[in-house]
Order: C-alpha cells, then sequence, then structure tokens
C-alpha cells in the first residue's frame, strides 16, 4: 500500500559519528522526492520533547555530506526514559503532525524509539519510527555494521602512524587507548590495521603476561625496538597498562588517549555511501508503512528489521581477527 506518510521528524542522538549528516541528508532528499515533508529534530530526544526543530528541505541538507558531528546536534536524554517525558514528545508529534521518525544513533536511541512508539500505539497514534545504525563503535546487535566505524577506525590509524614514527625514533612503547566502552571492534581493528604488539578489548579476558609482556618479549627477540599496545577503554586504562609495563619488564611507556578526535573528521567513502543507503532505506520503509523497524546491513545486504526483534539480537565478536593480530605481528621473523 503506497504511503499514508505525510510529515516525517529525523533526529540524531546519543554519540555522534561521521556520516551522520550523511544519513540526514538522504532521508531528507528521499523523503522530498516521494512528496514526504521532513522536520529536523534537534539535539535527539530532547528536541522532540522540547518541540525544538528545523524545517528541513533539498537545499536545507546541501554540502554536508562531507560534514562529521551532526548538524542536527546531539544529546542524551534523561527526561525521555520517563513516561512524561515520552507524552511531551508525543505531544510534539501531534502539534507538528508528524507520523513517522527516524531516529539515527546507537542502542540507546533505538530503545528510546520504540519505548515511545509503543506509547504512541496506547495512545492511539500511528507513529511509525525507524531507526539507522550509527556509532564509531559498531556495537549494534542486529547489523554487521554502523555508520562512523570506518572513518573512526582511520582516524585512529593516522594518529597512531604519527605515533609509530617517534616511537621508532626513540625505541619506545606506546600505549594507546582508543574508544569502545563495551566493545573491542575500533580497537582490534585498528590493532591489525597498525600492526599493534597487543590489543586489548573487553570481549576477551586479559591476560596481562601472555597478551602483553609476552608479546613485547615476543617483538625484541625478533629484533623490535618499539612496541605499539593498542587498548580498548572498557579493557583498561591506558595509563594503568603503561605503568604495568614499566613495573614488569622496565621500560617506560609513552600513553596517548584519542579521545573524542576519534568521533570527528569527514565521513569516509564508505561512511556516506553507507548512511546514504540507509537514510533511503528508511523512508523506503516508512513508505511501505512499516513502523518500528531497524535499518541494518546483514552480510552486505541492507535489511529492515522489526526493532523489536533485532534489538534481542547479538552479534558474535569476530575472534578469528585476533588471531590474525597474533599471526602477523607476533610471528618469530616478523618485527612489528
Ligand atoms: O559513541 C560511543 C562512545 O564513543 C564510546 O565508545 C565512549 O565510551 C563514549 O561514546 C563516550 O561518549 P561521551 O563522551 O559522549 O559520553
Amino acid at each position: 500500500m503506497e504511503n499514508q506518510v505525510k510529515r516525517i521528524g529525523v533526529l540524531t542522538s546519543g554519540g555522534d559519528a561521521p556520516g551522520m549528516n550523511a544519513a540526514v541528508r538522504a532521508v531528507v532528499r528521499t523523503a522530498a522526492h516521494r512528496g514526504i515533508g521532513t522536520v529536523g529534530i534537534r539535539r535527539g530526544w530532547s528536541g522532540l520533547i522540547n518541540s525544538d526543530f528545523v524545517q528541513m528541505n533539498t537545499s536545507s541538507v546541501s554540502h554536508i555530506i562531507n560534514k562529521g558531528g551532526t548538524i542536527l546536534y546531539t544529546a542524551r536524554s534523561q527526561e525521555f526514559m520517563d513516561e512524561a517525558g515520552r507524552a511531551k514528545a508525543l505531544g510534539t508529534c501531534r502539534l507538528l503532525g508528524l507520523d513517522g521518525i527516524v531516529a539515527i544513533g546507537g542502542d540507546g536511541t533505538f530503545r528510546g524509539a520504540l519505548a515511545l512508539s509503543r506509547q504512541a500505539a496506547e495512545a492511539g497514534m500511528n507513529l511509525r519510527v525507524v531507526g539507522i545504525p550509527a556509532t564509531i563503535d559498531n556495537d549494534i546487535g542486529c547489523s554487521h555494521y554502523t555508520i562512523g566505524f570506518d572513518t573512526a577506525c582511520n582516524t585512529c590509524i593516522e594518529c597512531i602512524d604519527k605515533l609509530r614514527d617517534t616511537m621508532q625514533s626513540h625505541e619506545r612503547c606506546s600505549v594507546v587507548e582508543v574508544m569502545g566502552r563495551h566493545a573491542g571492534y575500533l580497537a582490534l581493528y585498528v590493532g591489525i590495521a597498525v600492526g599493534a604488539t597487543a590489543v586489548l578489548i573487553p570481549e576477551r579476558p586479559v591476560d596481562f603476561e601472555k597478551d602483553v609482556i609476552e608479546n613485547i618479549r615476543k617483538a625484541r627477540l625478533a629484533g623490535t625496538t618499539h612496541y605499539m599496545i593498542v587498548v580498548a577503554e572498557g579493557a583498561g586504562k591506558a595509563f594503568y597498562i603503561g605503568q604495568q609495563i614499566q613495573d614488569a619488564i622496565g621500560i617506560e611507556p609513552r600513553v596517548t588517549v584519542l579521545g573524542h578526535i576519534q568521533r570527528g573528521g569527514s565521513p569516509s567513502a564508505r561512511d556516506r555511501e553507507t548512511a546514504s543507503r540507509m537514510g533511503y532505506a528508511a523512508v523506503q520503509s516508512l513508505l511501505q508503512d512499516k513502523g518500528n523497524r531497524i535499518i541494518s546491513l546483514l552480510d552486505g545486504q541492507i535489511r529492515d528489521l522489526d526493532m523489536e526483534e533485532a534489538l534481542t539480537m547479538t552479534k558474535t565478536f569476530q575472534m578469528d581477527r585476533y588471531d590474525i593480530l597474533e599471526s602477523l605481528t607476533n610471528s618469530p621473523s616478523i618485527a612489528f
């Protein structure tokens, strides 16, 4: 059945990720192409509570595909977690005549979206909600890929390559902390790409002696005089790990916490392209009068999954990548 949707809201919520703007652009332009109006909700769910919005059209999303951050701003809303806050948000939907919401963000964003849509149904409203996964952590269970991950990997690689130059000159050990409070995807991908001596991730219990000290030793025996330890923030604090290394083998590591630099920057080709496809798919899903969907990328295919089901899905951490890292960087004949 062709579309009863007339006007949709689009918002970005939670931690920002490069490519969010490309997704907003895709939503606005696909909607315009199909005769649907779009309102930009600013500052995530709190914008929906406070009626903080901006009218959007094809030209208001010009020249943003290449920009990091999000032109709609983002926030984490405590108030939206309560029924009363969501009731206010539904009031804004009624006021603005929104019959669909596209929410771009991570797991917390989607849980908020589901709660909103359930509350809307209880109130007799037909509010269709679609989520687009965007987080540099790549930790959404229902999607193999989240917008922003590739750019963040590239940012980390660029920084670590620079660190490597000076580490090499001074024959030092570097401990670099990358983001990933609950997930080690960023750390592991980056670790493989920079040829790290060791990578510590929250998904794998850390055996400090085996995973760190023994790897440094192997690298030294292979002739290397500089070492790169990459730590996901959820696996430990880089300063503490640096201190532990010093206590164990007497070398004085230099510690770098890459921090929020990882969340910024112009999105990579992969993030722009994925965001464009996902934004397009989100509007298609609304057009088909599907509510409560999450757009996901599974085995290279864009899919729209039932939100409730999607939020119960988990993805298996690819531990084989850990073996790849070990084989490539800690082989006795290959120096880091
Ligand atoms: O976007 C997810 C994430 O990057 C986590 O890896 C990190 O712990 C967190 O955001 C930090 O976010 P903020 O500083 O915005 O609270």
